[in-house]
C-alpha cells in the first residue's frame, strides 16, 4: 500500500505520516528533507541556491548529510524551498522517492507533490492543511520552545513566504490532487489529527 501525503508547511503532514507508518507498518519517506540536504549542501559548496547549476550539482550530497540537525531548522527549510523549484533538481530526486515508494509492501511519503508527481498511483493520498493562522501558532509555539527570538509577525511572515513559492512555483507546484482527501488540521489536536487519518487511509483501502 502506498501513502501519499502532501501539504503546506507547519500543517502536521510530517507527525501524521510518521503516525500512519507505525500504525501500517510501513516505512516512511520525508520527502522534504531531501530538498532541504540539496540546499544545505549548496550552503557548504559556498554557491548560489537561486542557481538550477548551482543547486543541481549539490543534488549528490552524501547520505549522512541527511542527519545534519541543521536540516531542521527554518533557515533549512527556506533553502530547500528555494533550490526546489529548479526542475533540474526535481528531476535529480524523483527517482529516489519512486524506487521508495516502490519498494515490496509499499511505504508512506510526506511532501508537496507526493500524490500529483511522485506517486499519482497512490493507494490512498492525503492532503493535509490548516489556517494560516493556526500554522502560524503551531510554529511559532515550537520556534519559542526551542528558545529562539523571534516574534510571532515573523515567523507568519516566513511560513506565508514558503506558502507562497511552494505553491506558485511552474513545477510541480502545491497543489491538492484531484483524487486527494482534505484533512483540515486548523481546530484539531495531534490526537485528532492522527486519528482522523488512520480513519481515511482504513476507510478507503477497506
Ligand atoms: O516538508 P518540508 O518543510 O521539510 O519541505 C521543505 C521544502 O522542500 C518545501 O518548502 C518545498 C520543498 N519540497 C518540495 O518541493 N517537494 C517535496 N516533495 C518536499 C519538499
Amino acid at each position: 500500500m502506498i501513502i501519499a501525503v502532501d501539504g503546506p508547511t507547519a500543517s502536521g503532514k510530517g507527525t501524521i505520516s510518521k503516525q500512519l507508518a507505525a500504525h501500517f507498518g510501513l516505512p516512511h519517506l520525508d520527502t522534504g528533507l531531501l530538498y532541504r540536504a540539496v540546499g544545505r549542501q549548496v550552503q557548504l559548496n559556498g554557491t548560489d541556491p537561486d542557481s538550477e547549476a548551482d543547486a543541481v550539482a549539490a543534488t549528490s550530497f552524501p547520505d549522512s548529510l541527511l542527519e545534519d540537525p541543521e536540516l531542521r531548522s527554518e533557515a533549512g527549510g527556506s533553502l530547500a524551498s528555494r533550490v526546489s523549484v529548479h526542475p533540474g533538481v526535481r528531476k535529480a530526486l524523483f527517482e529516489r522517492q519512486r524506487a521508495f515508494a516502490q519498494q515490496d509492501g509499499g511505504a508512506v511519503l510526506d511532501g508537496r507533490d507526493i500524490g500529483t508527481v511522485i506517486c499519482p498511483d497512490a493507494d490512498v493520498k492525503l492532503f493535509v492543511t490548516a489556517s494560516l493562522d493556526a500554522r502560524t501558532d503551531r510554529r511559532f509555539a515550537e520556534m519559542q520552545g526551542q528558545g529562539r527570538d523571534v516574534t510571532r509577525e515573523e515567523v507568519l511572515e516566513q511560513v506565508r513566504r514558503r506558502d507562497e513559492r511552494d505553491m506558485e512555483r511552474k513545477d510541480a507546484p502545491l497543489v491538492a490532487a484531484p483524487d486527494a482527501f482534505i484533512l483540515d488540521t486548523t481546530t484539531l489536536d495531534k490526537a485528532a489529527a492522527i486519528a482522523a487519518a488512520i480513519n481515511v487511509v482504513t476507510t478507503a483501502t477497506r
